[in-house]
């Protein structure tokens, strides 16, 4: 039953992040121009060795969740398990989502895929982002700055389109700067997944189909 309790807390996750989107992520996120955090001195991050910051990193992204819905599900044989090979590469291109079930009136609030990768709710519909180092349609192109800027701002590059629910940005902007240099070194070691994540679809789209 712990899969049962890790999507309750994922949901909890989505309704937090739902009730910060909108103007008030952008109000109080902290701009490109904060000073660097002053919890781990800069000079610790750069004189941390390489691998270091990786096991660190890889630290983070496990106990942060982010292979909760980074990493596609699949049926195992003790039921849905994270999908070993292709961790951390976001919704998978093949599986074409058919619209998402229209909720009645009432207090549920959204739906998620079996993969647990797409989600539907009034935000519309969002896919899980491939965050694994391939260039065209992962991170690999990312600068340490850029993934720092979008996690910190909640806009893709730190400038581009507000990124939706439920990724967790209210709770994972307090990542302070060696945290979230050390995430990004350990997602540029992890294998290499081609994988191109659809674009979401607006709440209109969404309920007109
Ligand atoms: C509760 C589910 C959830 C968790 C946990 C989660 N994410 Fe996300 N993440 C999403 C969704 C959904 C999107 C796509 C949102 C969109 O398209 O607007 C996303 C998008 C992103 C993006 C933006 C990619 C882009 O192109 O702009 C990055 C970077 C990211 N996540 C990194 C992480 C990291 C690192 C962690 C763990 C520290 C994490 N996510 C944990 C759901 C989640």
């Amino acid at each position: 039953m712990s899969r049962l309790v890790a999507s309750t807390s994922v949901l909890s996750f989505a309704v937090a992040s739902l009730a910060a989107t909108g103007l008030s992520v952008a109000a109080d996120a902290p701009g490109r121009t904060q000073p660097p955090s002053t919890i781990v001195p800069a000079t610790a991050k750069e004189a941390a060795p390489a691998a270091d910051r990786i096991a660190r990193g890889r630290y983070l992204v496990d106990t942060g969740g982010c292979g909760d819905c980074h990493t596609p599900l699949t049926i195992g044989k003790n039921g849905p398990e994270p999908d070993a090979t292709r961790l951390l590469s976001g919704h998978p291109e093949s599986l074409k989502m058919p619209p998402a079930p229209k909720l009645p009136a009432g207090p549920w609030l959204a739906v998620v895929s079996a993969t647990n990768t797409a989600w539907s709710g009034p935000w519309g519909v969002s896919f899980t982002a491939n965050l694994t180092p391939d260039t065209g349609t992962g991170l690999g192109s990312w600068s340490a700055q850029q993934f720092a800027d979008t996690m910190r701002t909640g806009k893709h590059l730190g400038v581009g389109r507000e990124i939706l629910p439920p990724m967790p940005i209210p709770a994972y902007k307090n990542f302070n700067d060696a945290d979230l240099d050390a995430i990004f070194a350990y997602l540029q070691s992890i294998p290499v997944v081609k994988n191109r994540v659809p674009a979401p679809l607006p709440p209109a789209a969404a309920a007109k189909k």
